[in-house]
């Protein structure tokens, strides 16, 4: 299984991450969230009062902030100029305004060349919303992970404190559109995924799904 690409797409709420970490733990292989990467630029942004309506300013600054990110889905690390982020890139603040650092095709020119480096000779799993389609579009393995709009809600309420099925619901419903709507990259499934609706699965029967595709296509 040497030189394992797994490419794990889909909205925000599929399970991407849990069964990203799971995937690659099973197998003894690395785990990349690209998603903490686009959450550590917008942080940055936020912090310096980056104009974030305006997609030239972010433009301008896209290759500002130096990002570091760990591949051991055991011990999840990001830093952004030497800062540790891995908290302060999950606040209410930043995932509101990720989608709109995003969208800016400077960011993802930068992002993806950096992804493509890190994955390197592979043996990985990577997460994210453009990764069968524009990172690694020759992955042997791509997964696109759905459920219902009811389903995310509900798990992404039970991860954070002070929000409402109702409010989740409102923000990742907004946060897909601008994904999927985006010109540059946007989220959408690659022809050769495989979907897999998680709605009615719980973590280990995902996992479970997940490494009987990829021991029948790798
Ligand atoms: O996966 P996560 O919710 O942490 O991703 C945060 C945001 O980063 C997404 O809503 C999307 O705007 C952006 N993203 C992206 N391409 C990726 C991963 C994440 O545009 N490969």
């Amino acid at each position: 299984m040497t030189g394992l690409v797994v490419a794990m797409d889909g909205p925000s709420g599929s399970g991407k991450s849990s069964a990203s970490r799971g995937v690659a733990r099973a197998l003894g292989l690395r785990y990349l969230d690209t998603g903490a990467m686009y959450r550590a630029i917008t942080w940055w942004m936020l912090q310096r009062g980056v104009d974030l309506s305006d997609p030239e300013a972010i433009a301008a600054r896209a290759l500002d902030p130096v990002l570091t990110i760990g591949t051991d889905p055991d011990a999840p690390s990001v830093a952004v100029d030497g800062a540790d982020a891995l908290a302060p890139i999950r606040t209410s603040e930043v995932t509101a305004a990720v989608s709109a650092v995003s969208a800016v095709a400077e960011v993802r020119r930068r992002l993806v060349a950096e992804q493509r480096e890190i994955i390197g000779a592979g043996d990985i799993v990577v997460e994210g919303r453009d990764i069968g389609t524009v990172v690694v579009p020759d992955a042997p393995v791509k997964i696109y992970l759905t459920a219902s709009a009811d389903a995310r809600a509900l798990r992404r309420t039970a991860e954070l404190e002070g929000t409402t099925v109702q409010a989740q619901k409102a923000a990742m419903a907004r946060r897909d559109t601008l994904d999927s709507t985006r010109r540059a990259d946007p989220l959408t499934m690659a022809a050769d995924a495989v979907e897999l609706d998680t709605t009615a699965l719980n973590l280990e029967e995902v996992v479970a799904e997940i490494l009987r595709l990829i021991k029948e296509k790798a």
